[in-house]
């Protein structure tokens, strides 16, 4: 990149990114004490593309007339708004507004150049994770920055908030009210006989069920693993339950106590847990009358998820324990991992512990057939009642908390419209 010295009055300032000029005095004696390290960046036709903020510096405060700049020459429009961005998204004074619009910018801009990544699948487009990288940041923070963003288009009282923390709770409350609403307005579940939601505590609708009406159960329920409710991130993702070990072991055994009696003779069961309530889940179990393989099933994620560094290794894997009542074989042979499936997109994810589609398909394909009746108690996102429906099963999903039995409602109808199992 060739270095020159050119008038200050021929270099051309871009006024697409609102600049906040700021304090620029310490700069500028820096500058005046240093010299310039990094001179600003110009294109061919002087078109400023990165160092606003120096080149304030040393005209409007110092009143050089002459500056010294490194020119890039051949440089496309897309490659300077790109450069224009990147400069912009490492500045230290942005305001948080300007901060999650310029993220938002960088992504859209790469996504127009490499073209969007598919979701779940291994692709040359361009997504979250690789802005989150380019960035140096979390996958998630990008993400909610990124959805942060796209409200405050639609709402731009949002940015009137005093920080991010506030507008993020703004948020999840008019995502709230907005569900609750067209809640109110619907009034009713997904329009097929091949789904049905139940909003309401998973043993008091199983105490309504009649005896042996369900051939297969998938369950996850809350782990009581000591997931911290009041926690920010918890609230950023809609951790409504209660997951203190006491209360969700109480709630595992009374549920386990009820699906035993609702499910078939030669019924399977698919239950969910937190590896540390091994000892205690198995007694459960056996308790219940359930017959089980003490060796937990693996879900294979893929990856962890947690960040990049740290004293713990971040778990890749979910445990799942095999249970069953009566004689049913297996609809063929599998070991007991499942691999290859990776978790569902942060874009894509309407619940903190939503399972992948195809990994409940995999389970219902394996231990049901077409048309039987699989029940899952803690519906969550509604996964199990999708991928009951895109099997051909009938889907039965119970949620007890107002807001993800909304989200649940959307997700299913929206998926299941998707996919063309509902009109
Ligand atoms: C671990 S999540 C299930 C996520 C689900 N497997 C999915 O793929 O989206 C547990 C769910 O159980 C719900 N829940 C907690 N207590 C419940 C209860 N007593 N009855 C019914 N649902 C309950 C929570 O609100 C939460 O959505």
């Amino acid at each position: 990149m060739p270095r020159k010295i050119i008038k200050v009055k021929d270099i051309k300032r871009n006024e697409r990114i609102r600049f906040d000029m700021g304090d620029l005095k310490e700069l500028a004696a820096s500058i005046e004490k240093y010299g310039i390290i990094h001179p600003p960046v110009v294109d061919q036709d002087y078109n400023l593309i990165a160092g606003g903020r120096r080149l304030a510096a040393m005209d409007e405060v110092l009143g050089w007339e002459e500056v010294e700049v490194d020119v890039r020459e051949d440089v496309d429009e897309l490659t300077r708004r790109e450069l224009e961005l990147e400069e912009n998204v490492q500045r230290k004074d942005l305001t948080w507004q300007e901060q999650v619009e310029a993220q938002k910018a960088i992504h859209d801009l790469k996504q127009e150049i490499y073209g969007p990544a598919v979701k779940g699948h291994e692709s040359d487009g361009w997504g979250i994770k690789d802005t989150a990288e380019l960035s140096d940041r979390s996958v998630g923070s990008v993400a909610t920055d990124i959805k942060l963003a796209e409200a405050m288009e639609e709402h731009p009282e949002l940015a009137e908030e005093k920080n991010k923390f506030h507008a993020l709770k703004k948020l999840r409350q008019m995502e709230e009210e907005a569900i609750l609403e067209e809640l109110a307005r619907r009034n009713e579940g997904p329009s097929s006989d091949r789904v049905e939601l139940i909003h309401g505590d998973a043993v008091e609708e199983l105490q309504k069920r009649k005896d042996a009406t369900v051939e297969l159960v998938i369950a996850d329920p809350p782990w009581g693993i000591g997931i911290d409710t009041s926690s920010q991130l918890a609230k950023n993702y809609g951790v409504e339950y209660e997951d203190a070990s006491t209360e969700a072991l109480s709630l595992i055994e009374a549920t386990c106590n009820e699906l035993y009696r609702v499910m078939a003779d030669g019924s399977h069961l698919f239950l969910f847990f937190g590896i540390t309530n091994y000892y205690r889940t198995l007694q459960i179990l056996e308790d219940a009358g359930f017959e089980v393989d003490p060796i937990p099933v693996i879900w294979d994620k893929g990856s962890g998820g947690a960040p990049a560094k740290g004293l713990a290794m971040p778990s890749a894997h979910e445990t799942i324990f095999h249970t069953w009542k009566g004689r049913r074989y297996l609809n063929h042979g599998k070991d007991n991992v499942f691999r290859d499936i990776p978790r569902t997109s942060h874009t894509e994810r309407v619940h903190t512990a939503q399972k992948p589609v195809e990994l409940i398909k995999q389970m219902i394909e394996l231990a049901s057939d077409p048309g039987d009746t699989v029940l899952d108690p803690f519906g969550g996102s509604g996964t199990t009642a999708i991928a009951a429906a895109l099997a051909g099963r009938k889907g039965i999903a119970i949620e007890k908390s107002d807001v993800n039995f909304g989200k649940m409602q959307e997700y299913v109808n929206t998926t299941l419209l998707a996919e063309g199992v509902v009109e």
